[in-house]
């Protein structure tokens, strides 16, 4: 049987990865490697998780010695690397721990997967693959035209996205200096459930039901492009059988939206839902201090993985919006899960002197 490692599969995008391997690759042992940091949650995978085909290991890439251990013990035939501190505002309060995860991290999955696979550099190595899953933020922003395309210069502003960064650069060069079969791509911002309530999304329709204040960063008119996060998964599906070893893909929505626009349209989706009169909830929005080193504008051009591999999203923002709200609605024990504890102690730190 095919073993594939999924890393971060328990956190938000990583969960959906995994159900849609588990679910269409009966055939294929997928393991989960996750060290269930806060992000990290099992209750995202409870439908999934007495599959026969699936395995959850819990472990934290950083351990070097235990990384070997396992790819010495499983000898898997490919990595999907999702694991990752994913938060912008988190590394600008603790940088290291966005170096140690991100870039550590991934040089110690990345010395696993040579030494259990032994590439031979100039000789294309068709049976393995590992597949770094990315961001945008690593061409760093946009003015108001343009788009960041495969060929954008590296650029990143944030902590995090030079993290990510890095590790893209340790990836292709792992490639480059070993033959290791490497993929990367780099998608815009995701949304959808088990989207963790620091984000702006998810943490805007928790306090809309809780009538508590909507904090927009800035005037509102930072732009991103919005992608649903299972069509993210089935992109990453998509590049990780059939792009050519070594080859880079961008995913994007082509669905930009400033962020005052996305809240208005959050707002008059929960007041429908929650019987609320229209612009009861545009009342909960409050200016509050900008992020440091805040990027302007994201906006991906997906054509080449439209083109060459025939992938595109299947929602519109507005669906897709609507969507998300009923599944929060519905999932209020994962909600107030994951709000709980050390979540309140984030949300006071984050936004009480704001
Ligand atoms: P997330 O924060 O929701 O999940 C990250 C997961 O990684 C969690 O389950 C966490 O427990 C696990 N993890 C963290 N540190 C670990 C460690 N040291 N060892 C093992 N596991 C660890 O993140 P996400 O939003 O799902 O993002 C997943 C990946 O996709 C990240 O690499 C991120 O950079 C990338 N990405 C995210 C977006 C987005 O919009 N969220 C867009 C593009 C790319
Ligand atoms: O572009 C891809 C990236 O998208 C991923 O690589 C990151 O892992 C992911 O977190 C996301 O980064 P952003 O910083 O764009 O997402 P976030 O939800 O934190 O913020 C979206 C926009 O909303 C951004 O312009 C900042 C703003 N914002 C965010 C929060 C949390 C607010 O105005 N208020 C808030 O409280």
């Amino acid at each position: 049987m095919k073993k594939i490692l999924i890393t971060g599969g328990a956190g938000f995008i990583g969960s959906h990865v995994v159900r849609l391997f588990v679910n269409n690759y009966p055939d294929t042992k997928i393991y989960n490697l996750d060290k269930l940091t806060y992000a990290g949650n099992l209750m995202n995978l409870q439908d999934i998780e007495d599959k026969e085909n699936y395995h959850f290991v819990k472990g934290d890439i950083v351990d070097a010695a235990f990384v070997n251990e396992l790819f010495d013990r499983e000898q898997f035939d490919a990595v999907i690397h999702l694991a990752a501190e994913s938060h912008v505002d988190r590394s600008i309060e603790n940088p290291l721990e966005f170096v140690m995860t991100n870039i550590i991290g991934t040089v110690n999955l990345l010395n696993a997967a040579k030494n259990s696979w032994k590439p031979v550099l100039g000789t294309e190595m068709t049976d393995k693959r590992f597949y770094h899953v990315s961001t945008d933020e690593v061409y760093g922003t946009l003015g108001e035209t343009g788009m960041f395309t495969e060929e954008t210069s590296y650029d990143p502003h944030s902590p995090y996205s030079a993290s990510k960064a890095s590790s893209d650069h340790f990836v292709r060069a792992y490639g480059d200096t070993y033959g290791l079969p490497v993929v990367i791509s780099n998608c815009s911002n995701n949304y959808g459930p088990f989207h963790f309530p620091e984000k702006l999304i998810p943490l805007c329709i928790n306090n809309i039901k809780n009538n508590r204040s909507l904090p927009i960063y800035g005037k509102g008119e930072n732009i991103r492009d919005w992608l649903f996060v299972v069509d993210h998964a089935r992109a990453i599906d998509v590049v990780f059988h059939n792009a050519k070893n070594g080859s880079t893909y961008n995913i994007g929505g082509h669905n930009e939206w400033k962020n005052i626009d996305v809240i208005r349209l959050l707002c008059k989706i929960m007041d429908k839902k929650l019987g609320r009169s229209e612009g009861t909830s545009e009342q909960l929005i409050t200016f509050v201090k900008d992020r440091a080193g805040h990027d302007l504008r994201y906006a991906i051009d997906s054509t080449k993985l439209q083109n060459e591999l025939g992938w595109k999203p299947s929602l519109q923002f507005e669906e897709g919006l609507e969507k998300t709200v009923d599944w929060y609605l519905t999932n209020e024990e994962w909600l107030e899960t994951v709000t709980s504890g050390a979540y309140k102690d984030y949300y006071k730190q984050q936004y009480t002197a704001r």
